[in-house]
């Protein structure tokens, strides 16, 4: 990370906790936890335990004397319709035409990220021209977000039918072939 870059992590309750704990022993500082609220989530088939309507973005810097990051305040307020820039963020799961999927209409990946979330992630977090790295892609939606809103990115992604998946889903939408390794 560049000094005034910041890292956004997403994660389930079964691992958040544990990634904020060891964030916190490296030194990072959290600057918000976001909930994000999925409006239209998977129920809790077994009636168990309760439907898990959220997931948690942790928004960080490298250290607390960090002060020079990006944060476009004005973006952040116009999200849910209110003045405030709340940490909660109403957008539902990935559905769809919005949904990568194969011939026999399956998804490609269990957990495809919705546009909605990483356009608010980027809009809100970097500037123009400047570059994001993912790296754990799956089907691309950070760098596929990152090109359609003018930012540059680099991605990795160890499984091949996710890369491959991202490389159609950019032939598709912008015409481009990436630059695969
Ligand atoms: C939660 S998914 C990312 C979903 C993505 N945001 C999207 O919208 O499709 C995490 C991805 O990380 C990949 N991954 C896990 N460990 C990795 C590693 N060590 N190197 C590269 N990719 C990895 C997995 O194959 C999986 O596709």
């Amino acid at each position: 990370m560049k000094p005034n870059a910041t890292i956004w992590i997403i994660g389930t309750y079964h691992n958040i906790h544990r990634i904020g704990k060891i964030m916190l022993d490296l030194g990072f500082w959290i600057l918000n936890d976001i909930i994000w609220f999925k409006t239209n989530p998977m129920p809790n088939f077994l009636g168990v335990r309760f439907t898990n309507a959220t997931e948690t973005l942790l928004w960080a810097v490298k250290d607390k004397k960090i002060k020079k990051y990006t944060f476009n305040k004005e973006i952040a307020r116009s999200f849910n319709g209110g003045k405030l820039g709340i940490n909660v963020w109403q957008i539902p799961l990935c559905t769809g035409r919005e949904r990568l999927r194969n011939e026999k209409k399956e998804k490609i990946h269990s957990t495809q990220k919705p546009q909605e979330l990483l356009r608010r992630v980027i809009l809100t977090s970097t500037k123009e021209n400047d570059v994001i790295f993912d790296p754990m892609a799956g089907t691309g939606t950070t760098g596929f977000m990152a090109k359609k809103l003018n930012r540059k990115f680099v991605m990795i992604e160890k499984n091949k039918d996710y890369v491959d998946a991202i490389v159609k889903r950019f032939e598709t939408e912008f015409n481009s072939l990436l630059f695969k390794t």
